[in-house]
């Protein structure tokens, strides 16, 4: 498995990761659940609407973390809008739920995906491990 595929299967498994944006100078956090690779990029989703994607437009910097049978994980790194309608698909395809509220053709749908990424795989009883995508 390579090191994104490794990644984007630990935040699958985990189910719920936690998204940190910035806002000015404050720091913002919630519950995310979308990991999809697509054309060997880490892509996530959300709606323009929202203040997060808002946050990401004006700095696209963000971290994720996620926690699993004592093992967590930090992705860190920029988020980066990708309005194409094939990478929407596809995540909507990984996702059906995700249809009731959304569609690829839609004005709020949005991908974004990792660039400059670094991940640390972590725990208490081994050094961490990271890797870059
Ligand atoms: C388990 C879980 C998973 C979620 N996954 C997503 C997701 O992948 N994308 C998304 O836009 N919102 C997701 N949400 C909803 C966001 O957490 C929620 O809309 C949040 O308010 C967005 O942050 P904001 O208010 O700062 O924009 C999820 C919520 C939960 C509880």
């Amino acid at each position: 498995m390579s090191n994104i595929e490794r990644v984007c299967k630990f935040l699958e498994d985990a189910k719920t990761y936690y998204l940190a944006t910035v806002e000015g100078d404050q720091p913002r956090v919630r519950p995310f659940g979308t990991a999809l690779i697509f054309e060997d990029k880490l892509y996530i989703q959300t709606g323009k609407v929202k203040p997060v994607s808002k946050q990401l437009a004006a700095n696209p910097k963000a971290e994720i973390c996620a926690f699993l049978n004592g093992q967590w994980i930090r992705v860190a790194g920029e988020l980066i809008n990708d309005d194409r309608r094939e990478p929407k698909v596809a995540m909507l395809e990984k996702n059906p739920a995700l249809k009731a509220m959304y569609s690829a053709d839609d004005d709020n749908t949005q991908v974004l995906y990792f660039k400059n990424a670094t991940a640390t795989f972590s725990s208490f009883t081994a050094a961490p491990e990271t890797v870059s995508f």
